[in-house]
């Protein structure tokens, strides 16, 4: 299963990431984790990536696509993987179509903008795993703890709610055309283009759970 998790920041493409990778066995690709573990690392992309992300804006198209290129030639993913937060413009996606990296589905959360501030200003992330917790939403078993490392649980920087704004403002401009790419592209050549699926998510993360593994068996 090769597939793309499309929505707003803030929409739950990790916590529902988390599910599908579990139930597919294969490695959840988030851009997102990839760069703020080389920021957290001060490696060269980390040094010039973290700015931008501060800033609620995109990493180069170039420096994304060669860091997803390097990872999707790992033996991991030879049985699949989930991008989440890539393709983010379409740059991005007519790389992968370039490069000829097939995939089966394309699946769209969406979640009005202002449920997904709430959702934003209450998350807590594990950074070594990825895993995202909400205090209100989602709360970890332990206040501030990750609940199988027993680690403390961070906010991340970009999380400020004029940085949320922003970043909502940079998805509706260079993101959301993908909605338009990809359900075009799935109804003008079936064959080779990914099938194009969209749920609400609005609702528990167990219903969109549900919701997302239906429409991946469909
Ligand atoms: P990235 O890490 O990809 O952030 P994002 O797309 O903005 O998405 P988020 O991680 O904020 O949200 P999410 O959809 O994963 O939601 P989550 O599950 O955490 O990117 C960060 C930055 O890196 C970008 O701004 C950019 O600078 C750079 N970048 C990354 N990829 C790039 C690319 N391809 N090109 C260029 N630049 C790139 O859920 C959110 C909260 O809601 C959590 O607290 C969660 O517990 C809670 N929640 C989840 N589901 C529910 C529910 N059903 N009900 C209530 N609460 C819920
Ligand atoms: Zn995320």
């Amino acid at each position: 299963m090769r597939l793309i998790l499309l929505g707003a920041p803030g929409a739950g493409k990790g916590t529902q990431a988390a599910f599908i990778c579990q139930k597919y066995g294969i490695p959840q690709i988030s851009t997102g984790d990839m760069l703020r573990a080389a920021v957290k690392a001060g490696t060269p992309l980390g040094v010039q990536a973290k700015a931008v992300m501060d800033a609620g804006q995109l990493v180069s198209d170039d420096l994304i696509i060669n860091l997803v290129k390097e990872r999707i030639a790992q033996p991991d993913c030879a049985k699949g993987f989930l991008f989440d937060g890539f393709p983010r413009t379409i740059p991005q996606a007519d790389a992968m179509k370039a490069a000829g990296v097939k995939l089966d589905y394309v699946l769209e959360i969406d979640v009005p903008f202002d449920a997904i501030i709430e959702r934003m200003s209450g998350r807590r992330s594990h950074p070594a795993s990825g895993r995202t917790y909400h205090v209100k939403f989602n709360p970890p078993k332990a206040t501030g703890k990750d609940d199988l490392t027993g680690e403390d649980l961070v906010q991340r920087e970009d999380d400020k709610e004029e940085t949320v704004k922003k970043r909502l403002d940079v998805y509706d401009a260079q993101t959301r055309p993908l909605v338009d790419y990809y359900s075009n592209w799935a109804k003008t050549d079936a064959a080779s283009a990914p099938k194009y699926r969209a749920i609400s998510g609005s609702g528990s993360v167990e219903e969109i759970t549900q919701r997302a593994l239906e429409a991946l068996a469909s």
